[in-house]
């Protein structure tokens, strides 16, 4: 409160500190010291009485690793830091330093300097950025009555952009919120995401006006919306904010009766899902903290052997009818 005990140690010592947090377990940034964990396969801890979502595991998850990481993912792999282990995550500030393969966000349409959380996520906090874990939770409200169920106040898991108008930040992702973060999850359990049938560029307020969590991750990738070729066949990047089509092999993924937490969708309205309003989102394919596949993929791209006849998984969970199965 004060960093002041018995009178000593007010203005000396290591504080006092921003937001009269200091750094937990010897992590430079609370956020992560709070949110981590060095129980295997720990996916929530209790801190006396509050229930911590774990997003960092010092200990590896075991295979299959979704069943022991929640919904985002796990810092885990990109904090064996080394060049090769950077593509297994982002690099987030007080867990692993800059990227070594990657000098700013890949598709990125901003001219923004080094050290800018368009380029790193792994500075600390200076003029121009947060640090780390809040280039994406831009504004963070712990233990807020979430007042919609798709938080349109607080924004999905606090994530915002940083679009202000009118004294407002009007830019935040909508969605409705497993209550453990997918801790346990199946076909009728898990997080719902926002989608948007409404065509949007990224960086022209496309996340204020659609609140879409592909509009999200294209604030800092645009170019991977914006320069796919589309609005139809032939893509020349894998679309997303596409519908999943009712007809051909798409027919045979209903994410409303068998969702698939490998490969999920995101919804027009994620409050009342309806099936010909499905569609492809970033987290179809990726995690956003990391995984145990290189670029952060839900599962191992090089089993996706198209005609290989047996595989449902991964893209095959959509393209039901390129593994060669008729
Ligand atoms: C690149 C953007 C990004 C960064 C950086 C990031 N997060 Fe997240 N985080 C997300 C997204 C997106 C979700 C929602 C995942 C979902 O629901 O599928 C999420 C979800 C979460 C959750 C809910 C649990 C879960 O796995 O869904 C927690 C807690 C969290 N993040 C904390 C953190 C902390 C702590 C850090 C820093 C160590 C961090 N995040 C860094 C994007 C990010
Ligand atoms: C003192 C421990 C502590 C610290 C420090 C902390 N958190 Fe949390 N965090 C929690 C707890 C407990 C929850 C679950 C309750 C809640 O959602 O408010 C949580 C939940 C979250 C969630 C998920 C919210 C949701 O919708 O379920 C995100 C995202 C998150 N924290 C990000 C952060 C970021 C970013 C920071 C640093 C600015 C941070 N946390 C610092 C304890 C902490
Ligand atoms: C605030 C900016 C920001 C946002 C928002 C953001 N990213 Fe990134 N992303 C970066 C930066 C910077 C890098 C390059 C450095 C790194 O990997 O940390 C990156 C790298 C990546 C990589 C390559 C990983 C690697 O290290 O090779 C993937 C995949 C990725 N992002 C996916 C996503 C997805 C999916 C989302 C949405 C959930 C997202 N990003 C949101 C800034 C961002
Ligand atoms: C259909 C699955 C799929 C979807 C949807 C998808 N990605 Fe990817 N992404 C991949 C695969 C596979 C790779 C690795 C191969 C490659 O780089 O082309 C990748 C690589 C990346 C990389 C690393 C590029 C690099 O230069 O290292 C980033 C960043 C990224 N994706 C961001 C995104 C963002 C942002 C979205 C949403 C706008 C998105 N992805 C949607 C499958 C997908
Ligand atoms: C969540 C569902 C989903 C997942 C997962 C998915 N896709 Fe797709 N994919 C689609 C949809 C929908 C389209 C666009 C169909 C259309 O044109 O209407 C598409 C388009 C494509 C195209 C372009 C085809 C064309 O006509 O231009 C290719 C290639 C492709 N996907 C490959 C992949 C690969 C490889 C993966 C795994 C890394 C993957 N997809 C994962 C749903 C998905």
């Amino acid at each position: 409160m004060h960093n002041s005990q018995n009178g000593a140690n007010a203005g000396s010592g290591s504080g006092p500190n921003k937001y009269l947090m200091p750094g937990i377990g010897g992590y430079a940034d609370p956020c992560v010291g709070c949110h981590t964990s060095s129980v295997a396969n720990e996916t929530k801890k209790n801190l006396n009485g509050s229930i911590v979502p774990i997003v960092l595991n010092t200990v590896a998850p075991s295979a299959p690793v979704a069943t022991n990481m929640l919904a985002g993912g796990n810092f885990y792999w990109v904090s064996k830091d080394s060049a090769s282990w950077d593509k297994y995550g982002h690099n987030v500030y007080g867990i692993v330093g800059t990227d070594r393969n990657l000098a700013e966000a890949p598709g990125t349409l901003d001219a923004c300097a080094a050290g800018e959380c368009h380029t790193t996520l792994a500075s600390a906090t200076n003029t121009k950025n947060k640090p780390g874990c809040q280039g994406c939770h831009f504004r963070v409200m712990h233990h807020v009555i979430d007042s919609s169920s798709v938080n349109s106040t607080t924004g999905y898991r606090f994530l915002w952009g940083h679009t202000y108008s009118g004294g407002n930040y009007t830019a935040w992702v909508e969605g409705v919120e497993d209550s453990d973060w997918e801790a346990t999850k199946s076909s009728s359990d898990h997080n719902f995401y926002k989608g948007t049938s409404a065509a949007y560029s990224a960086g022209a307020n496309g996340l204020a006006n659609t609140h879409s969590i592909s509009a999200f991750c294209s604030g800092c990738h645009g170019l991977f919306h914006n320069d796919n070729g589309g609005p139809t066949s032939p893509w020349t990047r894998h679309p997303v904010d596409i519908a999943l089509p009712t007809s051909g092999e798409y027919n045979s993924y209903d994410p409303t009766t068998s969702y698939s937490t490998e490969a999920p969708v995101s919804w027009q309205n994620p409050a009342t899902p309806v099936r010909s309003e499905a569609r492809v989102m970033c987290l179809s394919c990726h995690r956003p903290h990391g995984s145990d596949q290189p670029d952060m993929l839900r599962w191992d791209y090089n089993t996706m052997i198209a005609g290989g006849g047996s595989n449902t998984t991964g893209c095959f969970t959509c393209h039901t009818g390129k593994d060669g199965t008729p």
